[in-house]
């Protein structure tokens, strides 16, 4: 899609859509690029125009918003639903029907259904960016999207930020319930962190870089994911003691894919990634590259799907 005028809906508007908003408000005119919001919808229902509070105009389903928007792009912003992925993956399938884009940071509809939704796209033209989706806006998707040409043989990284904060903690001497409880009140952990601490969000990142650098196509179901929950103190000195740290790493390589607790030593780039910090780590039949940066927060993830945005309006995804 190579169009400067922008006309989309969102669904969802939460802490992403509102920091969104004000990012195309604040950069989109500089870029030459005419976005804009024509509708959001919400589990409170529909609102028509835009606003920065959402206040409901009619009640209606998401795909209720698309017929009436009619929209050039629609940004997925909504919260994940990872037993069925809708309302998202059905709203993506009729808006990609009928040629309209989508851009998501919601990682539920990929990790579930990532070969229909791609081929439902292929088969109508439309385009789909989904770079938040993994590490918000440290380009990991539209990394890979430029190392085209080479054969990516494996996939390693550190992809969630909570876990990694909390590994980091007892590497400093805390034990695990006061790291998960500091990690809480700096705003890093949910108050149930089940999805971080069990490796399922890492899992579900690491479903959409397989299939995206590696051309396959799996569900979160295919991969062997554990987390953090039982790593003691005793655990992390062994691992000192050998001068190597405890990471909660994601590889995919050949056919498998995993999330595991894995004792890393100096000479890995994973050893050096600390805090929330995410990582990276990419290695083709060509070179070894190797991306760090944020992997959260509201104001990276909309940097995610902006820079989507802005590549999808010069033609680029
Ligand atoms: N925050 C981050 O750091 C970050 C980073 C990367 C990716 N993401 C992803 O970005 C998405 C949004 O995150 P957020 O932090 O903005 O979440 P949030 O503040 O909880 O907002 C979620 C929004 O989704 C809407 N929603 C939920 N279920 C819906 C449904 N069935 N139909 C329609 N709308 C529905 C909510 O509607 P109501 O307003 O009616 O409740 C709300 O507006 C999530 O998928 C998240 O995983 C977030």
């Amino acid at each position: 899609m190579k169009s400067s005028s922008l006309k989309v809906l969102l669904l969802g508007y939460g802490n992403v859509g509102k920091a969104l908003r004000r990012m195309i408000k604040e950069r989109a005119p500089s870029l030459g690029l005419n976005v804009t919001i024509e509708g959001v919808v919400t589990r409170r229902g529909i609102m028509l125009g835009d606003s920065e509070e959402f206040r409901k105009t009619r009640e209606g389903t998401p795909l209720d918003a698309l017929n009436l928007v009619n929209p050039d792009l629609v940004v997925d912003v909504s919260s994940a639903n990872y037993e069925t992925g809708e309302p998202s993956v059905s709203l993506y399938m009729e808006a990609l029907s009928r040629g309209t884009s989508v851009i998501t940071a919601n990682k539920a509809p990929l990790a579930l259904k990532y070969g229909d939704i791609m081929n439902q796209a292929r088969k109508h033209g439309a385009s789909i960016g989904f770079q938040a989706t993994v590490m918000s806006g440290t380009p990991s998707i539209n990394l890979i999207r430029l190392l085209q040409g080479s054969t990516i043989l494996k996939i390693r990284g550190i992809l969630n930020g909570t876990t990694n904060y909390i590994l980091t903690r007892m590497d400093q001497g805390l034990d695990y319930s006061q790291a998960l409880r500091e990690a809480q009140e700096k705003g890093y952990a949910e108050a149930n962190p089940e999805h971080d601490v069990n490796g399922f969000d890492a899992a579900a990142k690491l479903t959409i870089l397989t299939n995206f650098a590696m051309n396959r196509n799996i569900s979160i179901k295919d991969v062997d994911f554990s987390g953090i929950v039982n790593v003691t103190p005793s655990r992390i000195e062994e691992a000192k003691r050998r001068s190597r740290k405890l990471k909660l790493v994601a590889v995919s390589e050949g056919k498998t894919s995993r999330v595991s607790l894995t004792e890393v030593s100096p000479e890995d780039p994973l050893y050096h990634v600390d805090g929330v910090t995410n990582t990276l780590d990419i290695h083709s039949d060509i070179q070894e590259v190797v991306i760090t940066g944020p992997g959260a927060g509201p104001q990276n993830a909309a940097f995610g799907v902006f820079s989507d945005m802005v590549l999808m309006s010069r033609g680029l995804i």
